[in-house]
């Protein structure tokens, strides 16, 4: 069978230096503490930072997803047999090819929907699932996942994937908002499955967010390299520690980068301007650690019944089935 072309939609304005970001790095630089959105850091030069996270030695959470997806995909595909596959925050899709497999070979999936804002990453997943997979209609969405869930197509037995643990990302109240808007979005019967890390020795997650070779850090500090290359910000990025913890209370690790220095910076793109003093610190990200009584509290009162969950051998990392109850 030959590949079919995927159809690529965007949904993101073209311009990603205009509207909610742009509001988003107003209000979080802007405000004390100082803080941005981890969606700065997918620009080309993140998302290939971030697939080689994947591949260090310290960063357990992706083997242990697919070791989860390998072992379990088949029950996965008998659960639900859904005909529209979506995935959120897809990247390259790498792991996804273990769940398309079971889906292609045991199930009577017709499309795969991944939604990304790493235009240029989703577009070479694209091309490769279509080539991969000549039987699946590949409808790739170049979009945020906070805003555009309505651009998700309709119709069929959906299942959504939300992979990762990128859900650990958000803040508590943004992960509330976003799970109403995906019940919103869906109809009743529908299926979630969702990857979220699980809280373990605090050494253990410092070494996966503190690596060796200080990709990490690249990682991190990448997203001063966007804004000034978007917004035409002006950080001094070698005046710059990359400064990851533990925080036990939340449960969660945040990410910073602290100011070495005194400066001035200026964010025209934001009609923003602000002094950061020696030693204050830029939130970058934080990457929650979730523990499965709580995300099943979490999932019944957005409007999810868990059906199942698996976790790796060692229960570093967890992937919940969950329906869209009416
Ligand atoms: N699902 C993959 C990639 C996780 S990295 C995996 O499990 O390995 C997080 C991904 O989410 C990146 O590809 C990034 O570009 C994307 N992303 C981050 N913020 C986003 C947003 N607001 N909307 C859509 N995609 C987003
Ligand atoms: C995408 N997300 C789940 C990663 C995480 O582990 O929170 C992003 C990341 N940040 C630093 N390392 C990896």
């Amino acid at each position: 069978m030959t590949a079919r072309e995927p159809v690529v939609t965007v949904a993101l304005d073209p311009e990603r230096a205009s509207g909610a970001l742009v509001d988003d790095v107003r209000r979080g630089l802007g405000s004390q503490p100082r803080s941005l959105s981890p969606t700065w850091l997918y620009d080309d030069v993140g998302s290939e930072l971030f697939d080689e996270i994947t591949r260090l030695p310290e960063y357990y959470p992706t083997e242990r997803e697919r070791a989860i997806l390998r072992d379990h995909a088949a029950d996965i595909v008998r659960a639900c047999d859904a005909t529209t596959v979506v995935e959120l925050g897809s990247g390259t899709s790498d792991k996804t090819r273990t769940l398309l497999d079971a889906f292609t070979a045991l199930g009577s999936v017709e499309r795969f929907v991944p939604v990304d804002v790493s235009e240029q990453t989703l577009r070479d997943a694209a091309a490769r699932l279509s080539e991969r997979y000549p039987s699946l209609q590949v409808e790739a969405l170049v979009g945020d996942f906070t805003l555009h869930l309505g651009h998700l197509p309709r119709g069929g037995r959906r299942l959504v994937a939300f992979l990762g643990g990128t859900i650990g990302n958000f803040y508590v109240e943004e992960r509330a908002a976003f799970l109403g808007a995906l019940h919103d979005s869906l109809e009743p019967g529908d299926w979630f499955l969702l990857g979220t890390d699980l809280v373990k020795s605090a050494d253990r997650l410092i070494a996966a967010y503190d690596d060796s070779r200080g990709v990490t850090a690249a990682f991190v500090t990448n997203c001063l390299h966007v804004l000034n290359r978007e917004l035409g910000a002006d950080f001094d990025i070698d005046a710059f520690s990359y400064i990851p913890f533990w925080d036990p209370r939340q449960e969660r690790m945040d990410l910073r980068l602290r100011a070495d220095m005194p400066q001035r910076v200026t964010i025209p793109g934001a009609g923003l301007e602000f002094d950061l003093a020696h030693g204050e610190e830029i939130r970058v990200e934080i990457s929650t650690k979730f523990r499965l009584e709580s995300l099943r509290d979490e999932l019944a009162a957005a409007g999810f019944a868990v059906e199942r969950t698996w976790t790796d051998d060692a229960d570093d990392f967890a992937l919940t089935l969950a329906q869209r109850i009416p």
